[in-house]
């Protein structure tokens, strides 16, 4: 049975400023089934990102509820809320956010030790940077020291380590040139393909066709 791993119920997001209220979600509805990949387009500053971090729980609407596998997260504390972002959801981002200090694979294999309280003797790093075509010698190195799209693949990687059921990409290509960004949906389209959920920001018609939805947004709101 098809199930919504996501679902919101008129979620507003405010962010108060001195200068006044910035109204960044107006109250979104809406629902994503299991192994769909959806865009999320719209102009900037249409509350884009505001709506995918409500999504991963980086951060809590204003009001509204936000369902994740049938859970309403209002109900959870700062503690499960951690752990659901740690297990349950993966992060790609368009700066990539890799940790500068720690290596290629050191970085897939962070979120994993913050899970298993322990280094991955499984090898489940080293297949996964493989999967994404970083190999040993690649795995070494420290993201200044690889390109854009290296990089994205390697948050690819990390962002599969603890196996989440959503995958959030913001803008995942937007830093990369057209035949890199073809390569990384590529990449997200075969995830897909083997049922991982995704829901993807962009700007880019090119980029929202490999997914099979698209959700537009306006001033806050589904237009
Ligand atoms: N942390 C924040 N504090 C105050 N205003 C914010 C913050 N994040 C975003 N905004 C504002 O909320 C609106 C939506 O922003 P955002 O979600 O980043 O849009 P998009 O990703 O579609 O470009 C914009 O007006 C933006 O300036
Ligand atoms: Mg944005």
């Amino acid at each position: 049975m098809i199930s919504p791993v996501i679902e919101l119920d008129d979620v507003k997001k405010v962010y108060p400023l001195p200068s006044g209220d910035v109204k960044a979600l107006r109250g979104i509805s809406l629902r994503i089934d299991e192994g769909e990949f959806v865009a999320i387009m719209g102009p900037s500053g249409s509350g884009k990102s505001t709506l995918l971090n409500q999504i991963g729980c980086l951060d809590r609407p204003t009001s509204g509820d936000l369902f994740l596998a049938g859970k309403n997260t209002r109900e959870m504390d700062d503690r499960e809320l951690t752990s659901l972002r740690l297990t349950s959801i993966g992060y790609i981002f368009q700066k990539f956010n890799l940790i500068p200090l720690l290596s290629a694979y050191e970085n897939v294999e962070y979120p994993y030790i913050m899970k298993h309280r322990k280094n991955d003797d499984t090898g489940r790093v080293r297949d996964l940077l493989a999967q994404v075509g970083i190999d040993e010698n690649l795995s070494a190195h420290k993201p200044s020291e690889l390109s854009g799209g290296q990089q994205q693949r390697i948050a690819i990687a990390r962002a599969l380590v603890n196996d989440p059921a959503i995958l959030l990409c913001d803008e995942p290509t937007g830093n990369l040139d057209s035949q890199t960004s073809l390569q990384i949906m590529e990449i997200l389209a075969g995830l897909h393909g083997r049922g991982r959920t995704i829901v993807m920001v962009t700007h880019n018609p090119e980029t929202a066709g490999y997914a099979d939805r698209t959700i537009t947004i306006r001033d806050g709101m589904v237009a």
